[in-house]
């Protein structure tokens, strides 16, 4: 199941019982049935998948790599979890010894979700931000990264000078973008904790690196929003302290935008700026309802992030399953979601936001194989209710609703199978 044509205007789910895809060099190059395939490409190697179900791989558009220990600290709003949960473990990322395990446990936590393409806040050290690129290229893992800076309002260890933080990310996207499948992503961790010289000292690593990518957080929590109103008293709301640096465009990517104004939607559509929609961070802080329909209305691109580690977990299908509850619940303002459209946010629309449109998201052919396989174990409910299925759309409701990491049995990135037959737990160690 995949798909290629926006549901949210008008495409349809695809799906077949049975199709066979020839891969080769890690690009889908055929497309169709079994007989008429083997005929064309009499010397490939068959591989069986028909007692699972086949999905294009996950698409994370907002993780972060230093929160991996931090998921689960509930019960606070946005500034006191920064403050009590995640900030003290992201400081422990200055030992690269320490980051380079943490970089491990999060690259097994997305690929072990099923995730083969991510947008992954980095860390404030450069010297971590290279042990995830390493780790992420060793895996296997489509990852964007980059250096977070800051240079006021959060603990002393982790904030940069505009010079610092401009000349460590000239090295480090030299050293990554473009090198396998590692892409860099500008990174100023959120206005609240950045001053206009280094949001300029971001917009000189862009234009020094055009192809880059830009992302942070915005409007996420109503005290924050009022902090950054304070801080940046001259500028005309919270999507304007990027804008008026030069920092939105296509692929740029903010993160949860739920209390938007219309005018700072209308801006985010006209730059081409994808919104990294994180439903169970948002609920976990207390955030608030994102509004979809007012994001989708002003024609502003929208897809899922886990946000782990205020999100809770990994698993891109929990993030569409808690999308699909808050929309119901947003009274008046909700955009009901079918499991077609889960399915494109989760995946292509996760693609298109970063970038990645023409290279993932979908298995049609000329893509690259990003791809997962679920079979879920004999006796769950997910197992029993795949095989009673009517219709393909109401098994992809089933998988949203009941899916997870144990279900998710083998993962290939660019054709190369990264996970088979499910994750031990031992693989880790
Ligand atoms: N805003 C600034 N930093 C963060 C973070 O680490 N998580 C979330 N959810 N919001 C942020
Ligand atoms: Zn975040």
């Amino acid at each position: 199941m995949d798909t290629p044509d926006d549901p949210f205007a008008g495409g349809v789910l695809r799906s077949a019982e049975d199709v066979t895809l020839v891969v080769e060099d890690g690009v889908i190059v055929a497309r169709g049935d079994l007989a008429d395939v083997t005929r064309d490409h009499p010397d490939q190697a068959v591989v069986d998948l028909r007692d699972g179900v086949l999905l294009p791989g996950l698409v994370d558009t907002h993780v972060h790599f230093p929160q991996v220990r931090a998921i689960g600290a509930l019960g606070m709003p946005l500034l006191e979890w920064l403050e009590r949960a995640a900030l003290p473990e992201e400081c422990r990322l200055a030992s690269e010894d320490y980051a380079r395990e943490v970089a491990r446990e999060f690259c097994f936590g997305l690929i072990s979700a099923g995730t083969t393409t991510a947008l992954v806040f980095g860390s404030h050290f450069a010297g971590a931000v290279d042990t995830l690129f390493t780790e992420a290229a060793r895996v296997g893992l489509r990852v964007t990264s980059g250096l977070v800076v800051s240079d006021r309002g959060l603990p002393a260890e982790l904030l940069t000078t505009p010079q610092r933080a401009y000349d460590e990310a000239i090295e480090l996207a030299k050293r990554w973008d473009g090198v396998g499948r590692s892409r860099y992503v500008v990174t100023p961790r959120f206005s609240f904790s950045a001053s206009e010289a280094i949001l300029d000292a971001c917009a000189g690593v862009l234009d020094s690196m055009p192809e880059v990518l830009f992302t942070s957080h915005v409007n996420e929590n109503p005290a924050e929003v009022a902090e950054v109103a304070r801080l940046f008293a001259d500028h005309d709301g919270y999507v304007d302290t990027y804008d008026r640096h030069g920092l939105l465009k296509g692929r740029s990517v903010l993160a949860h935008n739920v209390h938007a104004t219309d005018p700072e939607l209308a801006v985010l559509a006209e730059r081409g700026t994808a919104v990294a929609h994180c439903p169970s961070s948002n609920s976990a802080l207390g955030s608030g309802l994102f509004p979809l329909r007012r994001h989708l209305d002003a024609g502003v691109s929208v897809a899922l992030g886990s946000d782990v580690g205020a999100g809770t977990g990994f698993s891109i299908f929990k993030e569409g399953l808690q999308a699909y509850f808050m929309q119901q619940l947003l009274e008046g303002d909700g955009h009901p979601l079918s499991p077609t459209q889960l399915l494109h946010l989760a995946t292509s629309a996760g693609a298109q936001a970063l970038g990645l449109g023409d290279r993932v998201g979908d298995l049609s052919v000329g893509k690259q194989f990003d791809a997962i396989c679920l079979r879920p174990p004999g006796g769950t409910a997910l197992n029993i209710g795949l095989r009673h299925a009517s219709s393909a759309e109401e098994a992809l409701g089933k998988i949203f609703a009941l899916g997870g990491d144990a279900d998710v049995a083998d993962v290939w990135i660019g054709g190369r199978q990264v996970v088979s037959g499910g994750f031990s737990r031992a693989a880790l160690g």
